[in-house]
């Protein structure tokens, strides 16, 4: 499978081995880290990224993939759309059947309200089904939430509100407690403790797992929660924009049934953006470990109606995406895989950094490697540097990636690529956005009454950078609080006349500022169809 090139790069990797095991790479000092960031992490090249010419973070750099959604109009603008003829009346709408969207409708049916989760694809089609290594809870006697805040809270460059962080860290071992009563698998030893591991950043090993497929894991156990309390799900159906009345209030979602195209109206007290990310954006080419629905559609129907953004212009490249094969471009190699050994090791077979550094900084050292520093692992499907996969088994006898990295496994070996015995390549994917919508703790917006967001579309939980499994864990957090305070809010929201106004203003805006763009918004689904020649 490999190249004569890449087997010959593999001999000088096993011949450092040894030498490798024996001393620990060193870490980076702060100004170190912070010239690399400036020199090779994609958030740094301006040419990625456009001003935003319109409605509330007019002025600020954005993505220009997201730009272009921010500054095109929206799908139903001139639409004939009946608000008279309401097709559902709820207190609580959530939009996005991920793990956050989920959590959410759990708190609210349990709160007592009415509740109702659409979602353009189905139940579980979520960046949460994707992820891998773990959900991080300091719940372990060498370990607090003040020692986990500060890992976050240094690791995100100091910019993470402290409000929202507080609360992740505060709850964690709440959402724990709750996920395994729900009946989530997590990893225990003989005597039922939790088996818990570093990942890039921690000061703890406070990562508790379901061996590689956490995120699959969780999200088998939410959706099965959300399907026996019977809580109404509408699949294949997106939400293409937020209804306001005349108070300014959310006042509910205009939906289009993506099989047969009709629109419909979904009326409610209050509304729950948990759309989740934008990796099928593909921020400057890179290509995703996100699913097939990750095209921040939850940010543009938020910006349109005046909620706004935060750290949007802070995308997170997972340092150890597949590069090779090519038919597992992008997709995910867990950061689990380096806290339980393996080490980052470039065409030389020099260990070129510590392998548990957070992610902005590994992916920028990996990208430095393969650019500058001319040390890249050429590879028919791109560069990458090598994932030293071996050493786990070394490290900790034989049969541990099987245990713990099952689905690592089985997925280089569909391509003939036994991990335990070779190193794999890797580099950089895009893999979360650090920037969402603002939120205050309680998950409300602070523009829209009514409105809250949970999960990958709130920006400010992590600050600019987010560190392994504290993703799984917002999620909950967040999605728990947006549910129950969602439910609380709805029993004292007397709604309005619903318009769609500010479709039109926006329009007006876009026209004065002479930024419209071609194409609507928001996206829905990608169409790779137009990148052919
Ligand atoms: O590497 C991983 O397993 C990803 C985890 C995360 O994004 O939190």
């Amino acid at each position: 499978m490999y190249t004569q090139e890449m087997l010959e790069s593999i001999k000088k990797l096993e011949a450092s081995r040894a030498a490798r095991m024996a001393t620990e790479p060193r870490r980076m000092t702060a100004d170190e880290k912070s010239a690399l960031l400036k020199a090779y992490h994609p958030d740094y090249r301006p040419e990625g990224f456009a001003e935003i010419k319109v409605g509330p973070n007019k002025g600020e750099k954005v993505p220009c993939e997201l730009g272009q959604l921010l500054h095109s109009n929206s799908r139903i603008l001139g639409e004939k759309i009946d608000l008279n003829k309401v097709d559902y009346d709820v207190d609580v709408l959530v939009i996005g059947g991920g793990g956050a969207g989920c959590a959410a409708a759990i708190e609210a049916h349990e709160a007592g309200a009415d509740v109702m989760i659409v979602t353009k694809l189905r139940i579980g089609d979520a960046n949460t089904m994707m992820a891998e290594g773990g959900i991080q809870a300091a719940d372990k006697p060498n370990d607090s939430p003040v020692q986990h805040y500060l890992d976050a809270f240094g690791g995100g460059h100091f910019a993470a509100r402290p409000e929202l962080l507080r609360r992740l860290v505060m709850e964690a071992p709440d959402a724990i407690r709750w996920l395994n009563d729900l009946g989530v698998m997590f990893d225990k030893d003989a005597e039922g403790n939790m088996v818990t591991t570093h990942g890039g950043g921690t000061s703890r090993k406070r990562m508790h797992a379901c061996k590689d497929y956490s995120g699959a894991e969780i999200m088998r156990t939410v959706r099965d929660e959300v399907l026996n309390r019977q809580v109404p799900v509408v699949e294949f159906t997106a939400a293409v924009e937020l209804i306001k009345d005349e108070k300014g209030q959310v006042a509910g979602a205009v939906l289009q049934n993506l099989e047969t195209e009709d629109y419909l109206v979904a009326r409610a007290k209050t509304v729950i953006i948990a759309t989740g990310g934008a990796g099928r954006l593909h921020y400057q080419g890179f290509p995703t470990s996100n699913h097939y629905g990750a095209t921040a559609d939850g940010l543009v129907l938020g910006y349109r109606a005046g909620a706004p953004l935060l750290y949007q212009d802070t995308i997170q490249y997972h340092p150890t995406g597949a590069i090779f094969p090519a038919q597992i471009k992008g997709a995910l190699v867990t950061e689990k895989v380096r806290s339980i050994g393996a080490m980052l090791v470039n065409s030389e077979g020099e260990a070129f950094m510590h392998p548990l550094e957070t992610r902005d900084v590994s992916a920028a050292s990996i990208i430095r490697e393969c650019s500058t520093n001319g040390k890249g692992v050429n590879t028919p499907s791109g560069k990458g540097v090598w994932l030293d996969t071996p050493m786990i088994e070394k490290l900790h006898g034989e049969g541990t990636i099987e245990k713990r990295i099952p689905a690592m496994l089985r997925m280089y070996m569909n391509y003939g690529i036994d991990m335990r015995k070779v190193p794999i390549v890797i580099y950089p994917t895009l893999h979360y956005q650090n920037g969402g919508l603002e939120i205050g703790g309680e998950g409300f917006t602070k523009t829209i009454p009514n409105l809250l967001v949970a999960g990958e579309a709130v920006g400010g939980i992590h600050g600019r950078n987010r560190l392994m499994g504290n993703s799984l864990l917002d999620i909950i957090v967040f999605g728990r609080n947006a549910g129950k305070a969602a439910a609380a809010k709805a029993r004292e929201v007397e709604l309005g006349t619903m318009n769609l106004d500010h479709l039109q203003a926006y329009a007006e805006e876009l026209k004065a500022a002479d930024a419209t763009e071609e194409g609507v918004s928001p996206m829905l689904l990608p169409n790779y169809a137009r990148h052919e020649r």
